[in-house]
C-alpha cells in the first residue's frame, strides 16, 4: 500500500501548489515569434509540462487546424482550435507579432482569424499547463485566453461565463461546427440544443440543468466534478458528477458530434496492467439522447427518415427498411428511400409494398390523419391504400397516426408505447433519393423541458402523457433529492447496464449462491427481460467496491473482450454502493469438479480443455485490444459450458482483487500453488506470471490429481510438480498411470505435454514460452524440446 501514500502526498503537494500566476508555471513566447503548418515540421509551442502544445495539425491533405492537444498522448487529442469552419493550406503562419497582436494568416498573407485582445498591452503568449493559451501583459495579468474561446471541450480548472457555449464538432473529423450546443445562457440556464444546422443557431432543446435566474458560472472543478455556480459562488446543480484524479488522468468534458456531453478521462502512465491506454467516458448526458431530441423542426438526433437507438456509448443512426444513407460517411444526414414511390392510381399495392414493423419505435411528429379507435390491421390497410403514407403509428390505445415524408425524430426506445409500420417497396430495383431538406426556421424558444417539448406536439404522445409526467415529474425529483447522477455509458463495449432492483428478481434476491470467492459472491439468476436466459451474478464484496473509477475501466476492458474460452460478460450494475458483473451461466461448473470429482474425464477431453485455456490464455495476452494479466490461472476459474469448451472466467479483475490476492498469497508462501515465484520477489508482474499458473495446471490436468495432496502414500507425491519432474527426468511417467489403458498408451504424447508444462513453470520468467508458443507446441506445431532443470 506504500504506492498508495504516495499518491496521496502527490496530490497534497499538486493541490498546494499555486495555479494563479503565469510566471511560475510557463515559459514566455515573446513578441516575434511565429510558427508556420508545413507538412514537414511539426514544431508547436509546448506547456512546461509538456502536456499540451499549440500550434498547427494537419487534418487534411492540405488543410491545417490552429489548435491545442493533449500532447502526452499518441492520439494528440484536440481539445481547442481556431479555425475549424476555415481550415489553412501549408505556408500559413501563426505569428505574435512586436505589437502585441496575435494572429492567423493563410499563406497569401490573408487574415484568418484574431484573439481579439482587451485593448493592447500584450507583452508575450504563453500555454500553460492547464491547457490554456494566454496572452499577458508585462505585469502577468491575462488579456486574452483560449479558456473564454472554448469549442467543444472544457478542461479541469476552465471556468464559463455567461453568454458561452460548446459547438459540437460536424464530425469524429471535421471539426468545423455541427449540429449540437451546449449553452451558459444569458439568464443563467445550462441547456442542450440542436442547432438550425448549417446556422449555429439553437432550434431544440434536449436537457437542461434548470438554473434559469441562478446560474452564474459553469465551473470544470479541478477535482473532477462539473457544476453550476451562483453569483455568490454556491454551487447550485452538479452537470456532470464523477471524482476522477487529476493526478492520474488526463480528462476533458466534450460536447461529440453526436450531440452527448461526456466527461472523458484517459490514464496518464501504463503503470495498471488491465487499464486501457484510451479515452473512455466517466459520466455523459443526456441519459439517452434518441429520446430526449424531440423537436418540431429539424430531422432529430439522427436526421430525416431515420432511426435512433441507445448504443454502447451514444446513439446508433441507422435507416429503416427501404431507407439508405444519404451519406455514409455522416449518417447523420438522414436516409433516402430506396425504392419506387407508391403511385395514387395504383391497383392492388399490397403486391409491391410491405410493412416493416418496429416496436417500442415512434416518430412524434408530422402527423397528417389520425384516427381511433381502430385495430393494427386497419391501420394498416389504411396506410397501404393511401399513396401518402409512409409509416403508420399504432398504440396500445387503438390510436392510428399516419406521416408522410420526410419523418423525423425516429427514435427506439423502451419508454415508448407505440409500433412503427414503415412502408417499404417490395421491388427495389430502381431507387430516387427522398431525404428532405433541412429547415431552417428559427425558434425562440427558452428553456424547455424535454417532456413538454413531447407533450406539446404529436398526438401520439397525449397516450403517453401519465407516464411522460411520471418521468418528468420523477426526474425533477430525483435532480432535486439527490442531484442528477445520469447513468453512465461505457465505451467500446456492447454490455447491459442492470439495475440492481433488475439483479435482485434474477437471482430471488441474492439466494441462489453458487460460488464464492475472496472478494466475491456469485449467484445464479434468471433474466426475465431475455426470455428466461440463465446468468451468474458476481457481487462484488464492499472492500473491492470502493473505486468507481476503477470498477468502470476494469469493466470496460473486460467488455472488449470476446473468445470461445472466455465466459463472456453480459453486463454490469453499478448503482450506489453496487458492483455487479453480470455473465453467462456455465452449465458444467469448473474445472475443479470436473477433474477432482467422482468420474475422471477422458485424455482426449482433458487435451481439448488443456488446449482451449491456452488458446483464451492467448488471446487475453496477445489479441484483444488491451493486454489482460489474469493473475489467477487454477481450476476453479477454469469454466465448463453445454460442451464442456474450458472458458476462462474471473479475467479482468487483477486490479480490482489486488488487494486481496496479495494476502492470500503470503499464506501460500512456500508452498508451491499456482502463483508464479516472481509475485514474491517484487519483480514486474507479466504476461508470464499466468504462463506459469498455465504450467501447473496443465500437469493437473494431465495426471486429473491437485497440485498439493496433504496426505499422500508417499512424501515425494506431495506435491505433483516436483514429482512429474521426477517421475520424467527417470523416464518413468507411465508409473503415473498405472493401469489407465488409453494413457499409456499415448505415453509419447503425455510426455510432450509435461515438457510444454516443465517449460512453463520455470523459476526465471524469460525462460517461460508464450501463450502463443505454448498454443503452438500443444497443437504440434512446434517440436517441444527438452526443458532446463527445475531449480
Ligand atoms: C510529424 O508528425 C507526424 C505524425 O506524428 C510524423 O509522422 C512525422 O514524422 C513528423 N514529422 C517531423 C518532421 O517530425
Ligand atoms: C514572462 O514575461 C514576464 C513579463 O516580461 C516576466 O515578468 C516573467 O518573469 C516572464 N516569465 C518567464 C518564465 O520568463
Ligand atoms: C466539414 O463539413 C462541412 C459541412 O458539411 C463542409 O462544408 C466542410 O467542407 C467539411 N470540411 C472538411 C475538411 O471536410
Ligand atoms: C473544487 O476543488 C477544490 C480543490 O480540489 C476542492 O477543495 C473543492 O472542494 C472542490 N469543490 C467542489 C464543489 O467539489
Ligand atoms: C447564494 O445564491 C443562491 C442563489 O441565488 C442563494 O440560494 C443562496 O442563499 C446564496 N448564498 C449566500 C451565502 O448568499
Ligand atoms: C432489394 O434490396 C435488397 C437489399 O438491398 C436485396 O437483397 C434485394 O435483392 C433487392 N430486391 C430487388 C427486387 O431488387
Amino acid at each position: 500500500m506504500v504506492f498508495s501514500v504516495l499518491d496521496l502526498l502527490c496530490f497534497f503537494l499538486f493541490m498546494i501548489l499555486p495555479y494563479s500566476t503565469i510566471a511560475q508555471t510557463s515559459r514566455n513566447i515573446s513578441l516575434g515569434s511565429s510558427l508556420t503548418a508545413r507538412n514537414d515540421d511539426n514544431s508547436s509551442w509546448a506547456s512546461p509540462s509538456g502536456e499540451f502544445a499549440f500550434g498547427f495539425q494537419q487534418i487534411v491533405k492540405d488543410g491545417f487546424l490552429l489548435a491545442i492537444w493533449f500532447n502526452k498522448i499518441t492520439e494528440r487529442t484536440i481539445v481547442w482550435s481556431a479555425n475549424g469552419n476555415n481550415l489553412v493550406p501549408q505556408g500559413s503562419q501563426v505569428e505574435l507579432t512586436s505589437d502585441g497582436q496575435f494572429m492567423l494568416n493563410d499563406a497569401t498573407g490573408k487574415r484568418i482569424w484574431h484573439a481579439e485582445s482587451a485593448g493592447t498591452g500584450v507583452a508575450y503568449a504563453a500555454m500553460l499547463d492547464t491547457g490554456n493559451f494566454v496572452l499577458a501583459s508585462q505585469s502577468s495579468s491575462r488579456l486574452w485566453q483560449s479558456f473564454d474561446q472554448p469549442t467543444d471541450t472544457i478542461l479541469p480548472t476552465q471556468t464559463l461565463n455567461q453568454n458561452s457555449n460548446l459547438y459540437a464538432h460536424y464530425t469524429a473529423t471535421n471539426y468545423s461546427r455541427g449540429r449540437f450546443l451546449f449553452a451558459l445562457q444569458s439568464d443563467g440556464n445550462v441547456v442542450l440544443y440542436t442547432t438550425n444546422f448549417p446556422q449555429d443557431s439553437a432550434n431544440s432543446a434536449y436537457w437542461s440543468a434548470e438554473t434559469k435566474n441562478i446560474g452564474f458560472q459553469v465551473i470544470f472543478n479541478q477535482s473532477g466534478p462539473i457544476y453550476v455556480v451562483s453569483r455568490n459562488g454556491s454551487v447550485l446543480k452538479p452537470i456532470l458528477q464523477t471524482s476522477v484524479s487529476t493526478q492520474n488522468y488526463y480528462q476533458r468534458v466534450t460536447l461529440g458530434y453526436d450531440g452527448v456531453l461526456r466527461h472523458y478521462f484517459y490514464p496518464k502512465s501504463a503503470s495498471s496492467i488491465a487499464e486501457p491506454r484510451a479515452w473512455s467516458t466517466a459520466v455523459s448526458i443526456p441519459e439517452n439522447i434518441c429520446f430526449s431530441v424531440a423537436g418540431e423542426m429539424g430531422g432529430g438526433a439522427c436526421g430525416f427518415n431515420s432511426l435512433c437507438s441507445r448504443g454502447e456509448d451514444g446513439p446508433n443512426c441507422d435507416c429503416p427498411r427501404g431507407y439508405t444513407s444519404i451519406d455514409p460517411n455522416d449518417v447523420r444526414k438522414g436516409c433516402k428511400q430506396n425504392f419506387v414511390p407508391q403511385s395514387c392510381d395504383q391497383v392492388s399495392p399490397e403486391h409491391l409494398f410491405d410493412f416493416e414493423v418496429m416496436q417500442n419505435t415512434n416518430f412524434p411528429f408530422g402527423d397528417y390523419e389520425h384516427f381511433t379507435v381502430v385495430t393494427e390491421d386497419w391501420c394498416r390497410q389504411n396506410c397501404l391504400d393511401d399513396c401518402f403514407c409512409a409509416v403508420a403509428i399504432v398504440n396500445s390505445g387503438g390510436h392510428c397516426f399516419k406521416k408522410r415524408l420526410p419523418f423525423s425524430n425516429g427514435m427506439i426506445d423502451p419508454r415508448v408505447d407505440a409500433k412503427a409500420l414503415i412502408k417499404f417497396g417490395k421491388d427495389n430495383s430502381t431507387s430516387r433519393s427522398g431525404g428532405g431538406a433541412i429547415t431552417k426556421k428559427k425558434d425562440n424558444s427558452t428553456l424547455i423541458l424535454v417532456g413538454s417539448v413531447l407533450l406539446s406536439s404529436s398526438g401520439v404522445l397525449y397516450i403517453l402523457l401519465p407516464l411522460i409526467t411520471y418521468l418528468v415529474v420523477s426526474r425533477i425529483y430525483s435532480r432535486k433529492a439527490k442531484v442528477i447522477q445520469p447513468r453512465p455509458v461505457m465505451s467500446g463495449m456492447n454490455l447491459k447496464d442492470f439495475t440492481y432492483e433488475e439483479l435482485k428478481k434474477a437471482t430471488n434476491e441474492f439466494k441462489d449462491e453458487i460460488g464464492r470467492g475472496a472478494s466475491a459472491t456469485v449467484f445464479k439468476g434468471v433474466l426475465a427481460s431475455d426470455t428466461g436466459r440463465c446468468v451468474a451474478v458476481k457481487r462484488l464484496d464492499a472492500k473491492v467496491r470502493e473505486n468507481d473509477l476503477e470498477f468502470k475501466a476494469e469493466v470496460s476492458a473486460i467488455g472488449r473482450t470476446n473468445h470461445r474460452n472466455l465466459v463472456q460478460l453480459l453486463g454490469f450494475c453499478n448503482e450506489g454502493e453496487h458492483r455487479i458483473l453480470v455473465y453467462e451461466f456455465m452449465s458444467n461448473g469448473s474445472l475443479a469438479g470436473f477433474l477432482f470429482g467422482e468420474s475422471m474425464p477422458n485424455w482426449y477431453q482433458r487435451r481439448q480443455i488443456a488446449l482451449g485455456i491456452a488458446r483464451g490464455l492467448l488471446y487475453l495476452h496477445e489479441e484483444c485490444s488491451s493486454q489482460i494479466v489474469h493473475c489467477d490461472i487454477k481450476p476453479q476459474n477454469i469454466l465448463l459450458d453445454d460442451y464442456f469448451t474450458a472458458r476462462i472466467s474471473d479475467f479482468g479483475l487483477a486490479k480490482l482483487l489486488r488487494l486481496d490476492q496479495t494476502r492470500s498469497m503470503t499464506a501460500i508462501r512456500g508452498t508451491r500453488g499456482y502463483v508464479a515465484p516472481e509475485w514474491f520477489r517484487s519483480l514486474p508482474i507479466t504476461v508470464k506470471v499466468d504462463v506459469y499458473s498455465y504450467g501447473i495446471l496443465l500437469l493437473e490436468i494431465i495426471f486429473c490429481r491437485k497440485h498439493f495432496v496433504e496426505v499422500a502414500d508417499n512424501e515425494d507425491e506431495m506435491i505433483l510438480a516436483d514429482w512429474a519432474y521426477d517421475c520424467y527426468m527417470q523416464k518413468k511417467l507411465h508409473w503415473l498411470f498405472e493401469n489407465d489403458e488409453e494413457e499409456i498408451n499415448d505415453i509419447n504424447e503425455i510426455e510432450k505435454y509435461v515438457m510444454i508444462a516443465i517449460w512453463c513453470i520455470q523459476e526465471d520468467p524469460s525462460l517461460r514460452p508464450t501463450m502463443k508458443k505454448v498454443t503452438l507446441m500443444l497443437e504440434g506445431t512446434v517440436e517441444v524440446s527438452a526443458p532446463p532443470p527445475l531449480s
